[in-house]
């Protein structure tokens, strides 16, 4: 099997650097039509410069591929219109879409500013929402999408000094989770990435001797199977991250059932607790009503 973007249009935020440039060489490589998107700021999200987009892209046509640059900010209203228009002015469609765009502004919770909080989830969060929104009409239209949307080990799991951060990164999963839901039926699927590389930003976490190890490269194709035609998989978080690719769900236990019809005291659920937080037989649910069943089935029991 031979994976190719041959005719595919594609949109990466954040393509300047590290993981998206990535996404960005090697989806052109195959023969996609690629925007490069990147504001070209400092980690912390100040700052602009026209000039990591534009490296990659000449990067991209120097090796006979097709790209052309945007550098505006996803997380504006005006620069996701402005994103997106690039891709339908150029090609008149987007294929796909890798919202891979991000700052960091660590700090522990109680010395974190509002100002920080809402600045990572106005670009993780609020631009991957804006982006999406604006592609999803055309791919609606053409009966094809191939969304990914990143978030990371911080996110799923949580990390000291990233509540921002960590927020936003589990939002994203919310919003897959529905936008899997609501495109099944154009053929457009929404999937996850979460990355471990060496980038500017993986720095400001590993250690340096590690750094050169974690390669870019070893993260890319997971990203490049996922918004592949053959890759029919709709809601998936992966893992990626030094030649390292893993599923990850949620789940649920298996529960304890009281008879919906009795009292049921904090003491009965103290006796429970074993049984209500043991995760073997534990189950993922493809949406929320599954779930919402297994409640009502305790109404019939
Ligand atoms: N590197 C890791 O180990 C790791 C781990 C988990 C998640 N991630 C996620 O992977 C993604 C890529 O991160 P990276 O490690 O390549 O970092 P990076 O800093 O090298 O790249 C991020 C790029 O996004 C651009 N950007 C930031 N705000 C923007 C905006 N408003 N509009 C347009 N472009 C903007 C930056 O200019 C930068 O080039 C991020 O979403 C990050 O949270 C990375």
């Amino acid at each position: 099997m031979s994976i190719r973007y041959d005719d595919r249009v594609a949109v990466v935020t954040g393509a300047g650097n590290g993981l998206g440039r990535r996404h960005a060489l090697f989806l052109a490589s195959r023969g996609a039509s690629v925007v490069v998107n990147d504001i070209g700021g400092a980690i912390d999200g100040t700052g602009s410069d026209a000039g990591p987009a534009q490296a990659v892209v000449d990067e991209i046509t120097n090796a006979g591929g097709t790209a052309v640059a945007n550098t505006d900010d996803i997380s504006s209203d005006d620069g996701a219109k402005a994103l997106v228009a690039t891709a339908k002015d150029n090609w008149g469609r987007c294929d796909i879409l890798i919202n891979n765009a991000g700052i960091l502004r660590d700090k522990s919770f109680h010395n974190m500013s509002h100002d920080d909080f809402v600045a990572v989830v106005k670009v993780h969060m609020l631009g991957t929402v804006r982006v999406t929104h604006e592609v999803w009409p055309l791919m609606r239209q053409n009966q094809y999408g191939r969304v990914i949307m990143t978030t990371s080990a911080a996110g799923l799991y949580g990390n000291f000094g990233q509540a921002n951060y960590t927020t936003a990164k589990m939002a994203v999963i919310g919003l897959m989770n529905t936008l899997k839901q609501e495109g099944r039926k154009y053929n457009i699927t929404v999937n996850t990435l979460a990355p471990i590389a060496g980038t500017r930003m993986g720095g400001t976490i590993f250690p340096d001797d590690v750094m050169p190890l974690l390669r870019p490269e070893l993260v890319t194709p997971a990203v490049a199977y996922l918004v592949s035609e053959q890759c029919t998989d709709t809601g998936r978080i992966i893992v990626a991250g030094a030649g390292h690719f893993a599923n990850v769900e949620m789940v649920e236990s298996k529960g304890v059932d009281f008879p919906a019809a009795d009292d049921v005291s904090p003491e009965m659920l103290a006796e429970a607790w074993a049984g209500i937080t043991d995760m073997s037989g534990a189950e993922p649910f493809a949406e929320a009503m599954a779930a919402v069943q297994r409640v009502f089935a305790n109404l019939n029991a």
